[in-house]
C-alpha cells in the first residue's frame, strides 16, 4: 500500500517522474547550451548537474597542446579521456578546445635538442602531427574545433593586425593557415573555428573579420568563429553584440559564444580582479548582473537563426578562472541556481 502510495506522489497522470527542464531544454528552439569542464568536474553530482543543463561539453585545459602532448613522445591523455569517455557514454557531443594558441603551447615544438629554434619547415611538421593525433583521437566525440585561438591583436591602432606571439614571429599568419589545413585532413567533418575574446569590441571585431575573409580567399577552411565572451556588467552593450554576430554570420555557416562568464570586476569594468577569496556580492551589483545575462540573452534568442551553440566557461562560480569573488556564473559555489539563471530562462 505504501509503495503505491509513494508511486502515486511521485508523479500522478504522468508514466515517469517529471524530469527537472535545464537550460538546454529551454533553449531547445534557439542554439545548444554547453559548459566547458575539468576533470575534477567528474563527480556524480556535477555530473548530474551537467547532464541536466548542458548538451555540448569543452574541456577548459586538458586537450590544449601544452597539457596533452608536453614533449615529442609525452601524450598525457588521461584527462582528456576521462571527460570525452563520460560525454560518449552519456551522448553528450563536444567542443575541441584548442589546437594552435600562444597559451598553454606545447612549445618543445618551436626548439630542437640543443634548444635552438627551428625551422618554420619543423614546426609544421610538428603541428601538423600532434593535430592529426588529437583530432583523430576524438573525432568520434568532437564535432568542431577551436583551431586557432586569439591570433589576432588588441590594439585598435596598431599597423599589423596580428598579435606579435612567437608563432606569428617565426611564420607570419601563415601558421594560422596550416593549422586549419592539418584539422581539415585529420576531420573533414568537423567544423573549424578561429576562437577569440574581446570580438564584440567593433575594431577587433573588424580585424577578426578581415583576417578569416582573407584567409578563406586563400583556400583555408574556416568555418566558424567562436566569441568567447568574456564579459563585465557594461561590455559587451546589446548593440555590440548584435552587430558582431552579425558580422560574422555574414561570413561563416557557424557562430558561437565559446567561453562565457560575466564578472562583476569590483572596479566596474576595470582590470580583471582574479580574487579567489569568496565573498559576499551585493544586491545592487546581483541586479547588474542579472540584468547583463537578461539582456546577452535577449540578444541571443534574436539571433537564433545565427548562433549554434552558446557554450558557459567553466560549471559553476566554484570553477570560474575568473575567481569566485566575479561571481560570474549561473550556479554558485554549492551548484545552486543563482538570480541570473531565472533571468536567462523565463522569457
Ligand atoms: O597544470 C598546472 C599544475 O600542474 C600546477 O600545479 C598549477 C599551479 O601552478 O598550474 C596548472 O596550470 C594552470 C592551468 O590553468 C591548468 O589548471 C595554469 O597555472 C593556469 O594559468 C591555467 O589557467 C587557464 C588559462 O586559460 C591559461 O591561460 C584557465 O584555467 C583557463 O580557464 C583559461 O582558459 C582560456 C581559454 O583556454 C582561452 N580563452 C581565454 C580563457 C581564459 O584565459
Amino acid at each position: 500500500m505504501i509503495i503505491a502510495a509513494a508511486l502515486a506522489a511521485v508523479c500522478v497522470g504522468c508514466s515517469s517522474p517529471a524530469k527537472e527542464q535545464g537550460l538546454k531544454d529551454v533553449y531547445a528552439d534557439y542554439f545548444k547550451v554547453g559548459v566547458a569542464l575539468k576533470p575534477e568536474n567528474m563527480n556524480p553530482a556535477e555530473q548530474a548537474l551537467t547532464l541536466r543543463e548542458f548538451n555540448s561539453v569543452t574541456c577548459e585545459n586538458v586537450m590544449k597542446p601544452g597539457e596533452i602532448h608536453p614533449a615529442a613522445d609525452v601524450w598525457n591523455f588521461a584527462k582528456a579521456d576521462s571527460i570525452a569517455d563520460w560525454c560518449r557514454a552519456n551522448g553528450i557531443k563536444m567542443r575541441g578546445h584548442c589546437l594552435c594558441w600562444h597559451n598553454q603551447f606545447a612549445m618543445w615544438m618551436l626548439s630542437d635538442e640543443e634548444g635552438n629554434p627551428v625551422s618554420k619547415e619543423v614546426f609544421y611538421e610538428r603541428l601538423r602531427e600532434h593535430i592529426h593525433t588529437v583530432v583523430g583521437r576524438y573525432k568520434d566525440v568532437i564535432y568542431c574545433w577551436d583551431v586557432v585561438n586569439e591570433a589576432i591583436t588588441d590594439d585598435d591602432v596598431a599597423e599589423n593586425p596580428f598579435r606579435q606571439s612567437f608563432l606569428y614571429e617565426l611564420c607570419g599568419d601563415e601558421f594560422i593557415a596550416k593549422a586549419f589545413e592539418f584539422a581539415a585532413e585529420a576531420d573533414p567533418e568537423a567544423v573549424l573555428f578561429y576562437n577569440d575574446y574581446n570580438s564584440f569590441l567593433p575594431g577587433k571585431r573588424d580585424r577578426i573579420a578581415a583576417m578569416v575573409r582573407d584567409m578563406q580567399a586563400r583556400g583555408v577552411k574556416i568555418n566558424g568563429i567562436g566569441m568567447q565572451g568574456h564579459c563585465n556588467l557594461e561590455v559587451p552593450t546589446a548593440e555590440n553584440l548584435s552587430d558582431a554576430i552579425d558580422t560574422f554570420a555574414s561570413i561563416v555557416d557557424h557562430v558561437q559564444v565559446t567561453e562565457l562568464d560575466i564578472r562583476v570586476n569590483r572596479e566596474f569594468g576595470g582590470q580583471l580582479n582574479f580574487s579567489h577569496e569568496g565573498e559576499t556580492v551585493s544586491d545592487s551589483i546581483i541586479a547588474l548582473h542579472v540584468a547583463q545575462y537578461e539582456r546577452f540573452f535577449r540578444v541571443l534568442r534574436e539571433h537564433k537563426e545565427q548562433i549554434d551553440v552558446v557554450t558557459f566557461w567553466n560549471l559553476s562560480d566554484k570553477d570560474s578562472w575568473v575567481g569566485t569573488a566575479n561571481y560570474p556564473l549561473l550556479f554558485d559555489t554549492e551548484l545552486e541556481k543563482k538570480p541570473a539563471y531565472e533571468a536567462v530562462t523565463k522569457f
